[in-house]
């Protein structure tokens, strides 16, 4: 098994004896505080969602709760739901029985600059059937792809929300991905609208976010317009982007002349709802498709329940909302439930290291979602950014993303939560749409670097490589029943949806794709992927898509690559190269090749190390063995190296890896 061990073993993890039981005001107030329910929904899954889905408002109730046809399942069939009309007009009318909060704030923003908007529900009920005309007169129609390329700005939310509100799905393309990245995806999705801005700002710079819009859509047929948010202010410089009159429009001038009022769509509850791409074990994203009513359901309960999500909350969950996270809960699953959402454009560190504590304080945060590489950040930046800020409205912290070390937890126990707030540390993926693996912060004594147990409803079980039942010791986690918000397929890959995901055991059960080791107690401890999946800064990226973006430079013949332990972002990319004949790497090399995968991919998938090699470690069949590169990147004794075409190859990069390592 691989994974992503941070220096925190297996048997370490295993001797964390302290535990955190809920403090008695919060237990008492908490929504979820009977410890009961976990039985109860076990002993029937499908009413206990039942009772969660009709919490939501439906133009028609369903006729079935599931129907489960391994490994495709459909939930609360025939029922017609809208999204757009849960999370906006049902908190603006009081007659949908629910307590008007018309005049609430809904989102709540800051740009990295300083400049502030704050939307009601009601602004965004306005807002929303705006642009749903707006995209109503560009032409896109019920089942029509859009593709959202936007900072963190309102107008990302609001354009999800409108999609929603129309029946059309949406696929935001995460702001920090290339133009090469960026067109793929709307092809895959063959989106007709594509929505960005002129740029964003991260770290003082601007995010030149149009003019990668313009360089992937020279080649995105299907592409008939663009709208464009204009971010603006502040330094206007001259713009970077191309203008083409016939293809882009500004977003404010459109909605200067929608329509007020837009009917939302009466969608059935197995409607697709959006699609969100995710790296897998080829070099190919995978298109992740959730659909409505199954999918609302999952989140609207786990942010009530895991959050504790009150009226008086001020939530903020940091996540960008082109991730699964910023979906289901900065949008989906928080304004279900009417919060008060705080979102944030920036850098955490600009202009100084201690911009979110001042954001904690100057707002009132008092519910806040982060990531363990951010808190391990926090860690080395120190106190002293912490100390200048009231943080005493905090009263509950929330981590996702990656496994969460002991020190690392309690580092944001005590001095973010200042041993007063429950920390929840979440388990779930973008393909599982909601929480799966948590406390639940009025019930759960929680254990630094657990994510303690499933949620009620879940069923979640530690199996061996054969299916057998592991009760207490490693193995991989697998999720055993559907649940309401499970992803439905892969778009237009079936076929892959049921390979990747239901093919390791049976295919009635699902395969996450992680390490888990169970405690005596039934406690889950994650301890990373088992796949050649890296877990950078708790971003997905393929290592094949990686090294398709290194063979795809003229010079390089061969590439593998994998993750190395990393002390901030859990993990690393290392690239082991062979270059073709003829040519010889060299520092610019290195830094040619880093490049490259920038431009191809993005950013985030750009590698730590690139060693040059003669060759690569590869089985007689000649396949690369990634196993035995991970041993050299982390410094570690080689494992069995028997079924090596020439053994001498893993010896010789060793050897070289270690002199490069100094
Ligand atoms: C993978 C999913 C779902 C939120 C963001 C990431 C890892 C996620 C935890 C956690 C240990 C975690 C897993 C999972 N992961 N949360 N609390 N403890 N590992 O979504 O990009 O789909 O990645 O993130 O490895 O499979 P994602």
């Amino acid at each position: 098994m691989t994974g992503n061990n941070r220096g925190t073993s297996l048997e370490v993890l295993l001797q964390e004896d302290r535990r955190f039981p809920p403090p008695d005001a919060f237990r008492r107030s908490a929504w979820a505080k009977d410890e009961n329910i976990y039985e109860r929904a076990a002993r029937d899954p499908k009413g206990f969602w039942e009772n969660w889905a009709k919490e939501l408002d439906w133009f028609q109730p369903w006729k079935k709760v599931l129907d489960w046809k391994p490994p495709h399942a459909k939930w609360f069939i025939d029922g017609k739901i809208n999204a757009c009309v849960n999370c906006v007009d049902r908190h603006v009318f009081s007659n949908t029985g629910h307590r008007a909060r018309r005049n609430k704030a809904a989102i709540i923003w800051e740009g990295e600059p300083g400049d502030t908007r704050t939307l009601t529900y009601w602004d965004l009920y306005r807002e929303v059937n705006r642009f749903a005309n707006v995209l109503k007169k560009l032409g896109v129609k019920k089942d029509d792809r859009v593709a959202i390329y936007l900072p963190m700005v309102p107008e990302l939310m609001i354009a999800c929300l409108s999609c929603a509100r129309i029946g059309a799905i949406h696929s935001v393309v995460f702001g920090g991905f290339s133009a090469e990245a960026l067109r793929d995806r709307i092809n895959d999705a063959q989106a007709k609208l594509l929505i960005t801005a002129d740029f964003g700002w991260r770290r003082g710079q601007q995010i030149q976010l149009k003019k990668a819009a313009d360089e992937a859509l020279e080649n995105t047929p299907s592409i008939e317009n663009a709208v464009v948010v204009k971010r603006g202010g502040f330094q206007d410089t001259a713009p970077q982007f191309q203008w083409k009159a016939e293809r882009d429009h500004w977003w404010h001038e459109l909605m200067e002349q929608a329509g007020a009022y837009a009917e939302p769509e009466q969608n059935d509850a197995e409607d697709m709802l959006f699609i969100l791409y995710t790296s897998g074990t080829t070099g190919k994203p995978k298109g992740i498709v959730h659909t409505t009513g199954g999918y609302l359901t999952g989140v609207y309960a786990t942010t009530k329940w895991v959050f504790d999500l009150k009226d008086e909350d001020v939530y903020w969950c940091t996540a960008d909302i082109g991730w699964i996270t910023g979906h289901s809960y900065v949008i989906y699953g928080p304004l279900a439930n009417g919060a008060a959402v705080f979102i944030y454009e920036g850098a955490p560190d600009w202009p100084a290291k201690d911009r979110l504590w001042r954001l904690i304080e100057k707002y009132g945060i008092t519910i806040f979602y982060t990531a363990p590489t951010a808190i391990r950040a926090f860690m080395k930046w120190g106190r002293e950014w912490i100390e200048k800020s009231n943080l005493s409205s905090l009263r509950l912290l929330g981590s996702v993303g990656e496994p969460i070390n002991p020190e690392a937890w309690m580092w944001y126990q005590e001095n973010i939560g200042k041993g007063k707030c429950p920390v929840v540390d979440t388990w779930w993926q973008t393909e599982t749409g909601s929480i799966m693996i948590t406390p639940l912060p009025g019930i759960t004594v929680t254990k630094p670097g657990s994510a303690t147990r499933a949620f009620p409803g879940i069923e979640a079980e530690v199996l061996d490589e054969k299916g057998g039942r592991i009760e207490a010791g490693g193995g991989c986690v697998a999720i055993t029943k559907p649940w309401p918000s499970m992803l439905r397929t892969i778009y237009k890959d079936d076929e892959r949806y049921v390979k990747t995901y239901w093919s390791k055991w049976n295919k009635s059960i699902y395969f996450p794709g992680d390490g888990v080791k169970r405690d005596e107690e039934g406690y889950f401890w994650f301890t990373g992927r088992v796949d050649d999946v890296i877990k950078l800064s708790g971003h997905r990226i393929g290592a094949a898509e990686v090294e398709s973006a290194l063979v795809d430079y003229p010079a390089v013949a061969e590439a593998a690559v994998v993750g190395k332990t990393h002390e901030i972002k859990g993990q690393a990319i290392v690239a082991f190269v062979t270059l073709k004949e003829g040519k010889k790497g060299s520092p610019e090399l290195v830094n040619e090749l880093k490049a490259h995968v920038v431009k191809k991919i993005g950013a985030i998938a750009r590698p730590e190390e690139i060693l040059f090699s003669a060759d690569l470690p590869k089985t007689r069949s000649g396949k690369i063995m990634r196993r035995l590169l991970r041993d050299i990147a982390e410094g570690k004794a080689l494992g069995d190296t028997t079924t090596l075409a020439d053994p001498a190859v893993v010896e010789h990069l060793k050897a070289q890896y270690e002199e490069v390592e100094g």
